[in-house]
């Protein structure tokens, strides 16, 4: 029975083989190969994430480049009064301005022609001429606010002329009267 304690006592201090097998350094080694795995993939891991990225945000470039290419072409596309209008004409408001209105040529290019007068936008004459024509094909006025729009100033012109016209009729007969009869008139 003593011996017995003292054999299993000697047993349990003395280095076994066993135990030499798993010593502490090969069990670390073992530990650190396994965390420089584990960085390796962890780093491959974070460089894939990054090279996708990388391509994402090239593509994102690409088709924002394309869309912007599209816009361009469709703007170049459109006619060139059109585009001068929306370049003259969105300065300083929106297009939304200009575009609920309908008028005749003569009222687009009396509209035109306020802009440049007293709001002073920068309009070349010969522009002035292209979009007033464009805006009167585009936003051209219904036939009743024609007959109005071309009306008022024609009334108008027919008036005056129509008043002059009298006016000097009068000043005419006047004089043949005062001449008849000797008398000097006015
Ligand atoms: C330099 C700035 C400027 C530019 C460029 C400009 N506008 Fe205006 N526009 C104004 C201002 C300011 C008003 C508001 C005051 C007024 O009605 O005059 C206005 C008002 C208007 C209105 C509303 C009043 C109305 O008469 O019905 C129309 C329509 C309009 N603009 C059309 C045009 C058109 C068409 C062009 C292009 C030829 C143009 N604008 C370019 C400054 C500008």
């Amino acid at each position: 029975m003593r011996w017995g304690l003292l054999v299993a006592a000697w047993l349990a201090l003395s280095p076994s083989p066993a135990r030499a097998d798993i010593d502490d350094s090969a069990y670390q080694a073992g530990e650190a190969i396994r965390d420089e795995e584990r960085l390796r993939r962890l780093r491959g891991d974070i460089e894939a994430e990054r090279e996708q990225e990388r391509r994402r945000a090239i593509e994102a470039a690409a088709e924002a480049g394309r869309i912007h290419a599209e816009a361009q072409a469709r703007e170049a596309a459109r006619p060139y009064p059109e585009r001068l209008t929306g370049q003259a004409c969105t300065q300083c408001h929106a297009a939304e301005n200009y575009t609920a209105n309908r008028h005749t040529w003569l009222v687009w290019r009396l509209v035109v022609a306020r802009m440049v007068w007293l709001n002073e936008a920068d309009i070349p004459p010969d522009a002035q001429a292209l979009i007033a024509s464009h805006l009167a094909a585009s936003h051209p006025a219904s036939p009743g606010e024609a007959f109005v729009e071309y009306g008022v100033p024609v009334a108008s012109v027919l008036i005056v002329a129509g008043l002059i016209w009298g006016g000097r009729k009068h000043v005419a007969a006047k004089r043949r009267r005062s001449a008849r009869t000797g008398t000097r008139g006015m």
